[in-house]
């Protein structure tokens, strides 16, 4: 699917050939002499157009315009969510006449956001996922014309909305592959693919490699399986060499069963999600192909399966990370900490501004914030309100969570240094607590997605969360030019 970016006003528009003309109404509306804006006008005084947002009024080949069908769509104050919302509700009802060409317009000039949004929710809409379907539907669209009235201030968020959307369905499509699918195997080769792009280079580690840096908790995840694990490391750079990355490391268990500590059977296919946070890393990076811009960031994936097998990690066996900290194992489903500390270890070789790790980590995070916000932990002042700023921005939510020490107290044992779980009260904050232990050497944050990177139900699949959120605040670093 290719956007276009166009300048058009409501006379122009007008004459736009297209399958589906969407026009966006907000209630400043102000009319000018054309035939869209009589249609328009009519239709408003007439009440035709109700003015709730995410009211429609479908058009069948209006008269004196180009397109096949024009679609009206209330988006009220014009705020993100009504915005959301029209788009939505439009979408939903062309959908099933599969067209091809679509132009979304404005009826007066969006900011950044509300354009972000716009575009996001329709590719959103019209995503189909194929890979494993032997006579697959396939996307009818084509391309999508944005016409505004003045594109000239909005060319810049323009790319950088296309390039999200691009991020965010990859994302979606390795996170929405089965896990025989979507190995770490696999996941390291969609990596090795993005390296063809200009500054983007990544190395993939295997067994003896990780053996040999004593990443002692993520080879206990891993040995239950006979998947071998990966080790996926991508770098971006886009900036002079001694400028600082930022690091993002995506938890990326191909699947969760729960290993020993086994998974209800419920619901259990719904565990091909727990490498979400890598996904996103991945849609991070091919955004990154596509605006090319002055920042460097580093990509860290530690790849496996989580299964229960005679050489599987058990309950009560402790074992070393590469911090030199020791672990107790007490719940093998608490697998996605112990391949995040090894990697945040292996971080802090990079002397990063930010460490940033993205995980489906924890049931409690999906019952404290559901999927509207991801929780986000961090305790470096700087870092929050960026990404405070970049949630907004992005309109990709997250939550500040909180991180005082007196909620690590659950992790101590007798048996070593730290236990892998606490009782289940602040599941996702105990959680946290964990991996902070692994983070003195830089400024980290940690972004629990358990939530928001998936739906369930009737509507299951990958949201492509939280790439925009990561885009917004890694693009927000750039070294202006000046
Ligand atoms: N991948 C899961 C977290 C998860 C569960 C995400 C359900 C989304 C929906 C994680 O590895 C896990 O199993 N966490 C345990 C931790 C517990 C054993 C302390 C959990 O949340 O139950
Ligand atoms: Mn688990
Ligand atoms: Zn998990």
């Amino acid at each position: 699917m290719n956007f276009e970016l166009l300048d058009l006003d409501a006379a122009q528009a007008g004459h736009e050939k297209c399958d589906v003309l969407l026009m966006l109404l907000s209630s400043t509306f102000k009319a000018g002499r054309n035939p869209l804006s009589n249609l328009i006008s009519k239709a408003l005084k007439a009440g035709d157009l109700a003015d709730k947002p995410g009211s429609l009024l479908d058009i069948y080949r209006p008269a004196g315009l180009s397109c096949a069908r024009l679609v009206l769509v209330q988006v009220a104050d014009g705020k993100p969510g009504n915005v959301r919302k029209g788009v939505s509700a439009a979408m939903a009802l062309v959908k099933s006449a599969k067209p091809k060409q679509v132009t979304l317009c404005f009826d007066q000039t969006p900011d950044s956001q509300t354009l972000h949004v716009a575009l996001s929710t329709l590719a959103e809409a019209s995503y189909v996922y194929a890979t494993t379907l032997s006579k697959a539907e396939v996307r009818t669209i084509g391309l999508v014309k944005v016409g505004v009235p003045s594109s000239t201030d909005l060319a810049a968020s323009f790319d950088q909305t296309v390039a999200t959307v691009r991020g965010i369905e990859l994302a979606k499509e390795w996170a929405n592959r089965p896990a025989n699918h979507a190995t770490p195997s696999h996941l390291a080769h969609a990596a090795q693919a993005l390296a063809k792009s200009p500054r983007i280079k990544c190395t993939v580690m295997g067994l003896k490699e990780v053996e040999k840096l004593g990443m002692g908790a993520f080879l206990a995840v891993a040995k239950g399986s006979a998947e071998p694990l990966k080790f996926i490391e991508l770098h971006y750079k886009g900036a002079a060499k001694n400028q600082p990355p930022v690091v993002l490391v995506g938890k990326g268990i191909t699947f969760d069963s729960g290993g020993i500590s086994i998974k209800p059977a419920a619901e259990m296919d719904e565990m091909k999600y727990d490498m979400c946070g890598a996904a996103s890393v991945l849609g991070v990076f091919k955004a990154l192909a596509e605006l090319q811009p002055n920042i460097n960031v580093v990509g860290l994936i530690p790849a496996c399966e989580n299964l229960p097998s005679s050489r599987a990690v058990k309950p009560g066996d402790v074992v070393t990370s590469m911090s030199g900290q020791t672990i107790e194992i007490l719940n093998t489903d608490a697998e996605g900490r112990l391949v995040l500390c090894d990697a945040l270890t292996y971080a802090e070789r990079f002397k990063p501004q930010a460490v940033l790790d993205i995980a489906t980590l924890t049931g409690a995070c999906v019952i404290a914030l559901g999927g509207v916000r991801s929780g986000f932990f961090s305790s470096d002042p700087a870092l929050s309100a960026a990404m405070a700023k970049a949630s907004e921005s992005s309109q990709d939510l997250c939550w500040p969570m909180p991180l005082d020490d007196d909620y690590a107290e659950g992790l101590k044992t007798k048996y070593a240094d730290v236990a892998n779980v606490a009782g289940r009260p602040g599941g996702a904050i105990t959680a946290a607590k964990f991996l902070q232990r692994f983070t003195s050497k830089y400024p980290w944050g940690h972004l629990d997605i358990a939530g928001s990177a998936w739906k369930s139900g009737a509507a299951k699949g990958a949201t492509g969360r939280p790439v925009g959120l990561l885009l917004h605040y890694v693009m927000s670093l750039q070294v202006s030019a000046a």
